[in-house]
């Protein structure tokens, strides 16, 4: 099934039409993070062939539109079951690209085949609106309006390294539902990964010129596409300063965006502390830190500040560190420039006066779990997003105070709270500036039924299964005007 997609360790490019060599002789190499070995070769689409694919896809998009809802959405139900077959097979090349825990990698390619059933189901689910004149001011009865969706035509999609099959598919499969053609451009790290997702897709019956894959350099891949009139919304993951040149380039057109997360949780000191730091731990080290909803900030209330360190402390010291293939908790950053970006984070904190608790060393790509205490919420670990298996600690004594360092970061994507008091728990709620605030649960942007959204530098638009196709479709407005006054 993926044999087209590959010439040896050489992967192609899906121009809309099937998958081909760039005329582009230098190829780049994606390395396995743990060992550099090559995990193969993808293509640098030159500018030609980039505009090319605008072209062929703005064709097809019209054919796939005029298809029936529920034929788009059978194709994808076709798409799951081929998506779900092949969890093994992807989910093994996943782990070794971005050195995802294999278990991890097969769940990733799991909720990726649930996403888009459940995509399927809702688009079905999408209804119009009927409205009547007559109830504004100086109108009379014989105005009728209908309210329908339409597709907004070519949508790029630019997935992040983190969930490169994931994050492709959420971005997929609500385009694809409501009638949007697609073009993937996916992270370098993970991109092999995503062009099996795409063949998924092909397999099920997507028609050519409704979707492609472009990859390459990304600043001249954006160059082209970002302000292409022909594309009509871009939905993006990643970073806020890329987003933010996504967004001075775009000009007018839908941006969905989901960016950085800076996610505070705060301890509040009724909490049931044994379950709290249950939540915590996977909350911030899960596939090491860089995940956008990860745990980056433990506030602490003072009063219980030295035990939840010492039990976090023992937790810590028992995840286990190594490869991803055996499934270990902690496994090599993506890339040594960023293990690098965290360890001088750790060593600025330590300089600052914060305490190691436990970690703090980096070994090539590999940071040891660490736990920092004592940090002062002005220091550059407590306010960047690091993206990586660190957890800074910083202590409190009263609640107005934890809510006013937890709105100093300028992310909002998602923050939570654990306390048995449900009074303090709404008071904090209301006033976290944030997407999604989280009641004794870490944050995650799953179930992927739920709105997920950033407010300040973390996001535009709302993404989640309805959601995302809500935002890659707009209103059609049908005024129908009729010679008689429709009143009796
Ligand atoms: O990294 C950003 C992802 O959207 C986070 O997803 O909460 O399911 O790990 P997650």
């Amino acid at each position: 099934m993926f044999d087209e997609i590959k010439l040896n360790k050489e992967y192609k490019y899906f121009d809309g039409c099937r998958w081909v060599h760039s005329a582009e002789y230098r190829k780049i190499e994606i390395k396995n993070p743990v060992d550099d070995s090559v995990v193969g070769c993808i293509q640098n689409c030159t500018g030609d062939e980039i505009i090319r694919v605008v072209e062929t896809l703005k064709e097809g998009q019209k054919r796939w539109a005029s298809k029936t809802i529920d034929e788009r959405a059978t194709i994808l139900d076709k798409a799951a079951d081929i998506i779900e077959s092949q969890v093994d097979f992807i989910g093994n090349i996943l782990c070794r690209e971005i050195a995802k825990p294999l278990n991890d990698a097969k769940e990733e390619i799991l909720r990726s085949a649930q996403i888009t059933r459940f995509t399927s189901h809702s688009v079905r689910t999408i209804e119009g609106q009927y409205l009547q004149s007559g109830v504004f001011y100086n109108t009379k009865n014989n105005k009728q309006c209908l309210v329908k969706r339409e597709p907004l035509g070519i949508v790029l999609a630019i997935s992040p390294f983190n969930y490169p099959v994931n994050l492709s598919c959420s971005k997929i499969a609500p385009a694809l539902a409501s009638g949007n053609a697609v073009i993937l451009k996916p992270p370098l790290e993970g991109a092999i990964s995503a062009f099996h997702l795409v063949q998924c897709f092909l397999e099920a019956g997507v028609p050519g010129g409704v979707i492609a894959t472009v990859t390459g350099e990304s600043k001249k891949i954006g160059d082209i596409l970002v302000p292409h009139e022909d594309i009509s919304c871009i939905s993006f993951t990643g970073s806020t300063s890329t987003g933010e040149i996504i967004a001075r380039k775009a000009g007018i057109k839908k941006l969905l965006f989901e960016l950085g997360g800076n996610g505070t949780a705060i301890i509040l000191d009724d909490c049931d502390l044994e379950k709290t730091i249950n939540d915590v731990i996977p909350g911030a080290f899960s596939y090491s830190g860089q995940r956008c909803t990860a745990i980056k900030r433990l506030l602490v209330q003072d009063k219980i500040a030295g035990r939840a360190i010492a039990l976090m402390k023992k937790k810590i010291e028992k995840l286990s560190v190594g490869s991803p293939l055996k499934n270990n908790d902690i496994t090599p950053l993506v890339g040594l420039h960023h293990a690098e970006f965290v360890e001088n984070l750790i060593n600025g904190a330590k300089r600052g006066g914060a305490k190691i608790i436990t970690g703090g060393r980096r070994k090539g790509n590999l940071i040891e779990p660490t736990l920092i205490d004592k940090v002062d919420p002005g220091m550059s670990i407590a306010n960047v997003e690091q993206f990586g298996p660190v957890l800074p600690v910083i202590r409190f004594k009263k609640i107005d105070e934890a809510i006013e360092i937890t709105n100093t970061t300028k992310y909002g994507l998602q923050s939570c709270v654990f306390t048995q008091d449900i009074d303090k728990a709404f008071y904090i709620a209301e006033r976290i500036l944030t997407g999604t605030m989280n009641i004794n649960c870490a944050p995650s942007r799953g179930p992927d039924t739920f709105p997920f959204l950033g407010v300040k530098k973390s996001g535009i638009g709302v993404q989640g299964i309805k959601d995302s196709i809500l935002e890659m479709t707009r209103e059609k407005v049908i005024v129908i005007k009729t010679s008689k006054n429709l009143s009796k």
